[in-house]
């Protein structure tokens, strides 16, 4: 019964994200919900529906995608409503969907339930490793930021008025990239954070390296 449940939300979630080019489009959604699968089978304590739910839906109401987030959230209430999903349960999915992103939890950490702590894992292991480097370069490119400027030491402060100021695409990784290794709640999710971070700082020196001719 889940399964057609998750069938008629990823076809609402393909209709909204259909024409996303920063990086939340619908590919980066499944790769977030597959991520969320693997990491439930570790935690057992975790309501499994709850999870893929969440990682279906939790960028159809980012602010940088909808102009009306509250209206898009009775929205996907009401969507939910209708695939019979109790109130219970809908609450479980909004409480996640709405406090989980980085730039939400730059000022005040948000305590999430299990099943939030791990859509948030989820997402943001999509954001390292190579799927990560990748996305920065196709996100700056977008937004016509620079690949890199040397004379710039790089800047990790950030809090959230800075959040969007772009600097360069390398200055991404020491920003925002190279830290979610550590912000990671499962364990399983630190295990892949780890690797992944650790071919994110090998291609960051490789590309410093050739960009100064060292080899
Ligand atoms: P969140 O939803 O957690 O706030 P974002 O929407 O900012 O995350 O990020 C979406 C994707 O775009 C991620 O892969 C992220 O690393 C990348 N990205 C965000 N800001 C920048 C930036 N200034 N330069 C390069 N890539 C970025
Ligand atoms: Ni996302």
């Amino acid at each position: 019964m889940f399964m057609n449940n998750w069938a008629a939300i990823a076809e609402y979630v393909q209709n909204q994200l259909g024409a996303d080019k920063t990086g939340h489009d619908f590919a980066h959604i499944q790769r977030v919900v597959n991520l969320a699968k693997n990491i439930v089978k570790s935690e057992p304590t975790a309501d499994e529906n709850i999870v893929v739910t969440a990682a279906y839906l939790h960028d159809v109401i980012d602010d940088k995608l909808v102009d009306d987030t509250a209206a898009k959230q009775k929205e996907v209430q009401s969507q939910l409503h209708k695939l019979d999903y109790t109130s219970k349960d809908i609450a479980a999915v909004m409480d996640i969907i709405t406090h989980m992103s980085f730039s939400s939890n730059l000022k005040h950490h948000y305590s999430l339930s299990i099943e939030g702590q791990i859509v948030q894992d989820a997402d943001r292991l999509d954001a390292i490793g190579a799927i990560g480097i990748a996305r920065a370069m196709y996100f700056g490119g977008h937004f016509g930021d620079v690949l890199y400027d040397p004379k710039q030491a790089p800047r990790t402060d950030l809090d959230k008025k800075h959040y969007r100021q772009h600097t360069t695409v390398i200055n991404h990784f020491y920003e925002k990239l190279f830290k979610l290794a550590d912000l990671m709640n499962t364990p399983v999710a630190k295990r892949l954070a780890q690797q992944r971070t650790a071919y994110m700082r090998n291609f960051v020196q490789e590309f410093k390296d050739e960009w100064h001719g060292h080899h």
